[in-house]
């Protein structure tokens, strides 16, 4: 169980790394600049950039940004196949940018570290401090390979019969993929799940435990971070992360709780970081969470003890899942108690992941706006949920089945995890 060893003294002259090209920096603001840099752009700068934008909020398209005009503020757009012109507000567009181009304009090179005193940027991801120092000793402690993509990442490959056996037992999906760290600073920030006022985040699913570690290491006020996850082979590595940290000489982390191969648990200062080797759909206290993150994919036949489980969640209580609830709610009777936050409507509003770096994963974010219900109650209990009588009229309530913030069209299913 504990072990609360004495740490060497801290290394001077320590480096920060950045997490996406490994390079090192001597102090955080240099590396925060950094980090900035890679996506921002100025609108001259912008001119002669090859990017790609996603239109009509659904399609992706390639195209040359070709003039900036000045009193409208907007961008010129060739597009490659169509060979259309468009006229783009960019700052309200989803895009990013392929290739800049010749480097004669301001700002066009992202790692012109000489322009960087100035910042004459017109965009620049609100990257802070506590994110660059959170990112640097997060790369360290996964020995390097927190910016895993594609599809064979560790998370994917590490994966073993056991864990399959013991998924189809629990009805659980090992599908995979990362929220990767700039999409961690995103989904967190004050317009989505708003980490900097909330005391404790769960994530269920947690695979190799990135999220929680980053999320723990960026906000000193989460008291509690806890992670969930399925696989043994996940958790080994999560587990192996936890124990870089408390070896770390420049934190006062140590470990205070460990079963190994079961949960392991970090305290530092007031916080506590723990993940858990087990089955999410059986996380009794998820009605004490603040934020919970489910960017797990969960089976159709499940959907009834998953809707119990976010059932239990507290009014006020804000989540971020890979499933569109309103698809996922099955408890005839009991009115759906989610709404999407306003940042998230659109489907512009997009996460960088392992699956896709670039242009970013539309995750859900909602805000529970009801107390446990029947089944929430239950399901915190330990108890099934008396059965509930479906209602005879169907109802029309906004809550009950909200309509689809895409519009009429049929959205297909995109299971990009794999
Ligand atoms: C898409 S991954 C997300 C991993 C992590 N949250 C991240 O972004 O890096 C989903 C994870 O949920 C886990 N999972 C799926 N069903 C589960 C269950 N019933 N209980 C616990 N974990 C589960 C899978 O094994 C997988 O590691």
């Amino acid at each position: 169980m504990a072990a609360a060893e004495t740490k060497p003294p801290p290394r001077t002259g320590a480096k920060f790394v950045c997490h996406e090209d490994g390079t090192e920096w001597g102090d955080f603001e240099g590396l925060r600049r950094h980090l900035r840099a890679k996506t921002a752009w100025s609108n001259a700068g912008l001119v002669g950039c090859r990017v790609s934008v996603l239109l009509e909020n659904r399609e992706w398209s390639e195209g040359l940004v070709a003039q900036y005009h000045r009193s409208s503020g907007k961008h010129c757009v060739e597009f490659r196949h169509s060979g259309a012109r468009r006229w783009l507000m960019m700052l309200r567009t989803a895009f990013y940018i392929v290739d800049r181009g010749p480097c004669d304009e301001e700002t066009k090179e992202p790692e012109g570290l000489t322009k960087l005193q100035d910042e004459p940027w017109t965009f620049a991801e609100d990257l802070s401090l506590a994110f660059a120092r959170a990112q640097s000793v997060l790369h360290d402690c996964y020995g390097g390979r927190t910016q895993e993509i594609g599809h064979k990442t560790l998370g994917h490959v590490c994966v073993t019969d056991d864990d399959r056996r013991r998924a189809t037992e629990d009805r659980g999906s090992l599908l995979y993929g990362e929220l990767l760290p700039r999409g961690v600073h995103k989904a967190l920030d004050s317009r989505h799940l708003d980490a900097g006022r909330a005391t404790s985040v769960y994530d269920l699913g947690a695979g190799t435990g990135k999220v929680a570690l980053q999320a723990f290491l960026q906000f000193p006020n989460l008291t509690k971070v806890h992670g969930v996850e399925l696989s043994l082979a996940r958790f080994h590595v999560a587990e192996r992360a936890l124990l870089a940290l408390a070896a770390r000489d420049d934190n006062a982390a140590r470990v205070s709780q460990r079963t190994p191969g079961a949960h392991i648990e970090v305290s530092m200062n007031d916080q506590t970081l723990s993940i858990t080797h087990g089955n999410l759909m059986r996380t009794r206290d998820v009605g004490n969470a603040s934020i919970v993150m489910l960017e797990t994919e969960v089976p159709t036949d499940t959907f009834a003890e998953f809707s119990s489980l976010l059932d239990a969640c507290q009014e006020g209580c804000r989540l971020l899942t890979y499933l569109d609830l309103r698809r996922v709610w099955r408890l005839p009777g009991q009115p759906f108690p989610f709404q999407q936050l306003e940042a998230n409507r659109s489907f512009a509003d997009r996460y960088p992941t392992s699956w896709s770096v670039q242009r970013g994963h539309h995750l859900f974010l909602w805000v529970k706006v009801l107390k446990p219900g029947v089944a929430g109650v239950a399901f915190a209990q330990g108890r099934a949920a008396p059965p509930v009588v479906p209602s005879k009229r169907r109802s029309r309530r906004r809550d009950d089945m909200p309509p689809l913030v895409f519009g009429k069209r049929r959205v297909q299913s995109t299971c990009a995890i794999c």
